[in-house]
């Protein structure tokens, strides 16, 4: 997929999807640098969107691992499912809300770009209640972020918080967001 088609397929859904633009390289490499290639890892990802992160989780984990990736919107599914030919990859068209649906077992890392700034409170608390009961001990939750606006309501739901600036103009940050 060009960057080109991208951005346009973001702006036509932009309300849902947050952004204009797939993140950058820079973000694919350090909201997975929590994965490591140890054996049997189970990973979440929230908005796959066109399936830039998702390329870098399969490099990172092990063959034995496995990703379940949400995305909403069905033709970025239909469009990931076309160009992604990996057992490892489980694609799910539903939201992050509805991981208990999908996911039977605990997860180890949840990746997400989901654009949390766009949700309801309600809808907010849910997702990270329901991402914390899904997280093992010691799992994390790594956000990509492009404003600082949520940065307090992370730090404070989860037991350990980092934070890496990618970028400052324009804004990107990277949360990781631990479970004890
Ligand atoms: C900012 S885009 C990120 C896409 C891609 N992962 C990237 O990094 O470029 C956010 C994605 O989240 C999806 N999305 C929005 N709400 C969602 C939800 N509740 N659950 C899962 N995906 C959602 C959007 O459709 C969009 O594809």
């Amino acid at each position: 997929m060009s960057k080109l088609k991208t951005a346009l397929a973001f702006t036509k859904n932009v309300f849902t999807t947050g952004a204009i633009f797939e993140t950058s390289r820079k973000v694919e490499l350090s909201i997975t640098s929590k994965l490591t290639d140890q054996v049997d890892l189970v990973v979440v990802e929230y908005g796959m969107g066109h399936g830039n992160i998702t390329k870098e989780i399969l490099n990172k984990i092990s063959a034995d691992s496995k990703v379940y990736a949400f995305e909403v919107n069905k033709d970025f599914c239909d469009l990931v499912a076309e160009q992604i030919d990996d057992p490892r990859l489980t694609i799910v068209n539903k939201g992050a809300e509805d991981i208990d649906q999908v996911v039977a077992e605990q997860v180890d890392h949840i990746v997400s770009s989901i654009p949390f700034t766009l949700f309801s409170k309600e809808k907010t608390q849910q997702i990270f209640e329901i991402s914390y009961k899904k997280l093992k001990s010691a799992g994390s939750f790594s956000q990509v972020q492009y404003s600082k606006v949520m940065k307090k309501k992370f730090e404070k739901f989860f037991d350990r918080f980092e934070e890496r600036t990618i970028s400052k103009l324009p804004p990107e940050f990277i949360y990781h967001c631990y479970k004890k």
